[in-house]
């Protein structure tokens, strides 16, 4: 007896000690947020550095869940099945019409006490609004504005070649012509399908102007995209097929930015995540790589905005997702983390002189362009039409610069696209 007593102490003390435990592990888990991103590359990794240290420092942990792949439609795919399972993480990165899909859907958590209290209706500029807010509510903090329609380039290739910065289509495809002929890559490319999309922006960009895009690409208009213009952006999508090396098929873009950090290759064609590639390379703009808008689309900017969204644990916001929101839009981590990370600001009273050549001309663009009816949501990167649509796009985009489709047939194939998924 007195065994099976000291037994039963015994076991109740353990018993005891292992629900504390679990307890302990339970407040553990409930400081900690799990991250959804697709930021795994060396710049874009240093950049979410920025934001893992800032929370760290206010006790709050980071469980991590990168899904490779840029442009964030595997990261898109994870996320469905992780909410269709019941276990969706706590906070994901989302682009432009995802956030709003997934607010359509009821699943992410209000932040408007938090979005008071930081002001941002007041600070964040209305083109993000539009995808950071809910009929009325905020669902999403916005890090960042990037932009496509960018150009970066090798600055010795440049002047070995004699190269001045292209002003023009023909400009551009006079310098790869000239970098092709010297033995070069004159365009570092990794062919996967948002990526060639991104190119794809620039393109209809540069060949339509801002109405054309915005007629074609946003709001999906049959008259445009079946134009004698839609079809000069296929024929010179595969002008530029000529100019990417021999193992461009699936590359990540990284490695082709990488390239022409290596003096391999002379341009990208990339939005302005491609800038944190070259800073996490030591390198820096204006001597060792040239940013330039896309030659014929300086005043335009096609942007795109990364937010973080938080999903309804059932119930109100969490602290730690109140705290991580509120960190994401505040001046010190937004001048923090863009300067890293290659975009600018998602606040408008933000004073950038901090920041490099290249990101202050992205913030004096980004505004200007905002001023004067040339900002637009890039069609590539999920702020111009759900994602059924863009990705059914991507489809038809990749199956022509793969030299699968004519630039007829790839018109014919992009409505159908569009207007299947609309
Ligand atoms: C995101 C960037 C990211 C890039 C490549 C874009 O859609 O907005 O933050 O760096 O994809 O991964």
């Amino acid at each position: 007896m007195r065994y099976l007593a000291y037994t039963m102490t015994a076991a109740a003390a353990l018993l005891a000690a292992h629900a504390a435990q679990a307890q302990d592990s339970n407040q553990a888990e409930g400081s900690n947020v799990e991250v959804l991103h697709w930021w795994t590359s060396g710049g874009e990794a240093a950049a979410l550095n920025v934001l893992k240290e800032d929370l760290q420092g206010q006790g709050i942990g980071w469980q991590d869940m990168p899904v490779a792949g840029g442009g964030g439609t595997q990261a898109m795919t994870v996320l469905r099945a992780r909410v269709t399972a019941g276990n969706a993480p706590t906070a994901v990165q989302m682009l432009g019409f995802d956030i709003t899909d997934w607010a359509q859907q009821d699943a992410l958590a209000n932040l408007n006490e938090i979005a008071s209290e930081g002001n941002w209706d007041e600070v964040i500029p209305q083109a993000l609004q539009k995808f950071s807010k809910y009929e009325g509510e905020w669902v999403a903090a916005p890090v960042n504005v990037h932009s496509t329609n960018w150009v970066w380039a090798d600055a010795s290739l440049m002047e070995e070649l004699g190269l001045e910065q292209p002003q023009s289509w023909d400009d551009l495809i006079a310098a790869m012509q000239k970098a092709k002929d010297a033995g070069y890559t004159a365009l570092a490319h990794g062919g996967q399908a948002w990526q060639d999309a991104t190119i794809f922006d620039s393109v209809a960009l540069v060949t339509g102007g801002p109405e054309f895009y915005r007629k074609a690409l946003i709001d999906l208009e049959e008259e445009a995209l079946t134009s004698d213009t839609m079809k000069q952006v296929f024929d010179r999508m595969a002008t530029l097929r000529g100019f990417v090396d021999d193992n461009f098929s699936g590359r990540d873009w990284n490695l082709a930015t990488a390239m022409v950090i290596d003096d391999k290759a002379l341009f990208q064609i990339m939005g302005d995540w491609a800038k944190g590639e070259f800073l996490n390379a030591d390198q820096t703009p204006g001597e060792d790589f040239v940013c330039f808008r896309f030659p014929g689309t300086s005043e335009q900017v096609l942007f795109n905005s990364d937010q973080f969204a938080m999903f309804d644990q059932g119930g109100e916001v969490s602290p730690q997702q109140a705290a991580l929101a509120k960190a994401i839009v505040s001046p010190e981590f937004q001048i923090a983390f863009n300067k890293v990370k290659g975009s600018v600001p998602a606040r408008t009273d933000i004073d950038v002189s901090e920041f490099d050549a290249c990101g202050q001309q992205a913030y004096e663009d980004f505004k200007e362009a905002a001023a004067s009816d040339n900002l637009m949501g890039s069609f590539a990167h999920g702020h111009a039409n759900k994602a059924a649509v863009k990705n059914a796009m991507y489809d038809v985009i990749t199956a022509h610069f793969n030299g699968e489709y004519d630039s007829e047939t790839a018109m014919d194939e992009l409505l159908t696209a569009v207007q299947i998924n609309m």
